[in-house]
């Protein structure tokens, strides 16, 4: 069947996989009171379906909202060689219980995900055990620079991604001459994360003196971030590359980056939205510690601006378990991450019950904009011809996040015992009912997601 034909035999006969009546439908006209017949995995027909469609399936939507798939473009799922922590079968679980459809992984497992080999072994590894979509950052290092722009167009890659400053795992490149390396080979929306690794470094004696993970925001500080970002912003200019700012947490890059839209996008998380310190370290210690640190109410403020001035561009979990155990160790030694894939959306739902958001802008960061960002083909609205990937969301649900509910292996959010408003009830993924009112179902049966052709304007100097 060409593409093109998908789903021409169902609207023929008006017969679908899954007809989802009754609830209120974000589609790029706002929220609509409208039907959806799902086949082939795409959406075939949307409107008023009563009577004139049929289907194997339903699912009633009465009461609720339908979201496009949320896509959280940055997690950690461990896999190969952490399992411990997290797989792609916890981690996916842990996604779609969330309302989650789609993740992009970053490269710091062990190995390093740094060539073709360590990519297919992750696409393999996700076959029928992912339960959600998936892609996977490449690494980019000195030792990969020069190969990059073959391996960033490999199917099921999102793009390359690069640790500016050590954060967990052995992936750095800290150095300009490597990064240019890395930024003129290559042209898609390379990801970065961005702390300076020399300021780091002169600055860990801080913590090493006083173990206390209260000054864990004091080490990395403003600074650390800000000239990180700075530098990897000139070079990309310099370079005619475009960036992804992943996990932006001060006022001060916000502002800096408001100024660099044409050429830079930008992630904030749900942890750097909701907590803030040192209350974040005083209540939950090492558990509420990552890299870059949740800050003070400031930055927190300014985050929620930069959402409402349009600077951020997408929502991403940076979901990155630990054991408790590990958690457990002497700060600094503790390891920097939290778990966020699966109370991404609870979180957020629960801010837009609080007005901090609007719906319609909330499916801008979690769909619309990952796949705008990133050139991901066929996700990311509710359209005829789009995959049938749906969040649907009780915006009135009061419900508490427990530890329990987490299927991550590590076993604990940092938000167990908070009640929140609004919850995901059902995901559909490409037309397949994977969660019914909170509970899986069926088997995995998550694909590698496919990338649009990077558009050919990117010039140096430009
Ligand atoms: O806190 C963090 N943990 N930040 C990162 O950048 C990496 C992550 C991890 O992999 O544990």
């Amino acid at each position: 069947m060409s593409d093109a034909d998908i789903g021409q035999q169902a609207r023929a006969r008006r017969h679908a996989d899954l007809l989802m009546q009754g609830g209120t439908v974000l589609t790029p006209n706002g929220a609509e009171r409208i039907d959806v017949a799902c086949a082939d995995g795409r959406v075939v027909a949307l409107g008023d379906l009563q009577g004139t469609w049929s289907a194997d399936t339903t699912l009633d939507a009465t009461g609720l909202h339908v979201l496009p798939g949320v896509i959280d473009s940055q997690v950690h799922f461990r896999e190969p060689g952490l399992t411990h922590k997290e797989d792609l079968e916890t981690g996916t679980r842990g996604a779609v219980l969330g309302g989650v459809t789609s993740i992009f992984e970053m490269p710091n497992t062990h190995p390093l995900t740094l060539w073709e080999t360590d990519l297919r072994a992750k696409l393999e590894a996700a076959q029928g055990r992912a339960w959600c979509d998936y892609a996977f950052f490449i690494g980019g290092s000195a030792v990969n620079a020069e190969r990059l722009q073959a391996l960033e167009n490999l199917p099921g890659c999102a793009g390359v991604k690069v640790f500016m400053g050590s954060s967990f795992g052995d992936l750095l490149a800290d150095d300009d001459n490597v990064l240019r390396r890395i930024l003129r080979h290559g042209r898609r929306r390379m990801a970065v994360h961005a702390e300076d690794e020399a300021r780091l470094r002169e600055r860990r004696a801080l913590v090493e003196a006083s173990g206390d993970v209260r000054q864990h925001h004091h080490w990395r500080d403003v600074e650390s971030a800000l000239k990180a970002t700075r530098r990897i912003v000139g070079m990309a200019t310099e370079t005619g590359r475009r960036l992804h700012l992943l996990h932006v947490t001060t006022a001060e890059e916000m502002a800096f980056l408001a100024r660099h839209k044409r050429r830079v996008t930008v992630e904030v998380t749900p942890h750097h939205l909701t907590m803030h310190a040192p209350e974040c370290c005083e209540r939950l210690g090492s558990l509420a510690q990552m890299n870059p640190p949740v800050r003070e109410r400031r930055h927190q403020d300014a985050l929620w601006q930069a959402i409402r001035e349009g600077v951020v561009d997408v929502i991403g979990s940076d979901h990155a378990p630990h054991t408790r155990e590990e958690k457990a160790r002497p700060y600094p030694q503790s390891p920097s991450g939290m778990t966020g894939v699966q109370t991404l959306l609870p979180l957020m739902l629960d801010h837009l019950h609080a007005g901090r958001l609007s719906l319609q802008r909330l499916v801008d960061l979690t769909s619309a904009g990952p796949a705008r960002i990133f050139g991901i083909e066929g996700k990311g609205r509710i359209a005829l011809g789009y995959d049938a990937d749906l969040t649907l969301v009780d915006l009135a649900a009061q419900r508490t996040i427990r530890n329990d509910w987490i299927a991550s292996r590590s076993g604990w959010t940092p938000y167990d015992g908070m009640p929140v408003i609004g919850w995901p009830i059902h995901t559909v993924i490409r037309g397949q009912v994977v969660v019914r009112d909170g509970q899986l179902m069926g088997l995995p049966q998550g694909k590698t997601i496919r990338f649009l052709e990077v558009p050919g304007e990117t010039t140096v100097g430009g």
